[in-house]
């Protein structure tokens, strides 16, 4: 090995994320609301609140033309690199990924690197139907799927695209190929879905998959992110110890995992709380970022980034490029710093982040 991706705090790097495209063919309230009805949402609960909404600029977006983007090459020689400093899970994620084409030639390339133990993606799912058999044939272990109302209305409302079935088709089929785990993440937002927590666990239950509730962050373009929106993560749990009599997974010897998990009774399915915001976790992260355009960031919350394309497409060796990631990973924050008084919120939003 040429070495490894140990950070000043001494965590060591075990888990890149791959952002393939910023596009995405769904406006989540807390990703891209450019929705009218995003808009009357979040401006509705600022008057609730008493509050007056502070004028932050929404950040801007534009998507990325594609010669900015990283080939299926590039992105495959930087995760050749990464794994040989000791990355083993690879995760592929977007914007939507399913929006760029031939999403299963990257799968296949990432899934024929030696080291690689672990290989999912995150998804809307919108798409995911037509494609899955190319994906599974690529050698796609496991996905992840983006479901937050199981209420075709609800749904509509959040994500601004009537998808829900497409979406349930989707988990249907991956569940029957073979991914596995299916995990279905839920952002929870205190009066637009905090009512569906005891129903999408109840969903878990029934279809012997993982649900997972995370705690809305400041990512979201409309920078209308406001604590009183958080549900934290020990209120979901409570709710849903007192309906279903949840017992706790052990997770001894995975200290970098973002869920805190919970069993059903009747041992089908799982409950997990992802609680970045009430109960941060950056002691034990792993994980690093890729963007689409090919700049590494070590937080979600990265002020800075790092832009790897000029070594890429200026003839940079694999060993200088190696060397780089390691320099880089060296001066990874030591967290997220939500509800300090120097937050900033980044300037992209999770749809060029990827989750
Ligand atoms: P697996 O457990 O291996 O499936 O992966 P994971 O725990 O990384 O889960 P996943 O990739 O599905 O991430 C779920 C969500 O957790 C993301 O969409 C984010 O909202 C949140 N999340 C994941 N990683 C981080 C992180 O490093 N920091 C913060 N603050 N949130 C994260
Ligand atoms: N807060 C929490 N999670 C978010 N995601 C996107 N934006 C946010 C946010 N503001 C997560 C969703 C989605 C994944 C890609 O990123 O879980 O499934
Ligand atoms: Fe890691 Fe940053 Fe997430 Fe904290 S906020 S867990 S440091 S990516």
């Amino acid at each position: 090995m040429l070495g490894e991706l140990r950070d000043s705090h001494g965590r060591v790097m075990r888990d890149l994320r791959v952002s393939v495209t910023d596009r995405c063919n769904f406006r989540c309230l807390y990703c891209l609301p450019e929705t009218e009805e995003a808009a009357n949402f979040y401006r509705t609960r600022w008057e609730g609140l008493g509050k007056v909404r502070p004028a932050a600029t929404p950040i801007a977006y534009e998507w990325k033309p594609k010669a900015q983007l990283l080939s299926y090459e590039e992105i495959e020689r930087v995760a050749r690199i990464a794994v040989g400093l000791g990355v083993t899970k690879l995760r592929v994620t977007g914007g939507e990924p399913l929006m760029r084409q031939g999403l299963e030639g990257l799968i296949a390339r990432l899934s024929g690197l030696a080291g690689v133990e672990d290989l999912a993606m995150t998804t809307n799912g919108f798409l995911f139907a037509r494609k899955a058999a190319a994906l599974r044939e690529a050698g796609l272990h496991r996905v992840s799927f983006s479901m937050d109302s199981l209420d075709a209305a609800n749904f509509r409302r959040m994500t601004g695209r009537d998808g829900l079935n497409e979406v349930l088709e989707g988990i249907r089929l991956a569940q029957e190929m073979g991914f596995s785990p299916v995990k279905v993440n839920a952002v929870v937002i205190r009066g637009m879905n905090d009512h569906e927590i005891e129903a999408l666990a109840e969903f878990a239950r029934e279809r012997n998959l993982a649900i997972r509730f995370i705690e809305f962050m400041p990512l979201d373009s409309s920078r209308a992110w406001q604590r009183e929106l958080v549900v934290p993560g020990r209120e979901i749990v409570e709710r849903l110890k007192a309906r279903f009599g949840l017992q706790r997974v052990d997770q001894t010897g995975h200290p970098s995992e973002t869920a805190r998990r919970w069993r059903f009774p009747d041992g089908r399915g799982e409950v997990g709380v992802i609680a970045p915001v009430s109960e941060p976790f950056c002691g034990h992260c792993n994980r690093l970022r890729l963007t689409a355009d090919g700049k590494i960031r070590t937080c979600l919350f990265s002020i800075e980034e790092h832009d790897l394309r000029p070594l890429l497409r200026g003839g940079a060796t694999d060993q200088e490029l190696a060397s780089r990631l390691v320099e880089i990973v060296r001066g990874k924050e030591a967290g997220h710093r939500i509800g300090q008084a120097d937050f900033v919120q980044p300037a992209r939003t999770m749809s060029c982040i990827g989750g």
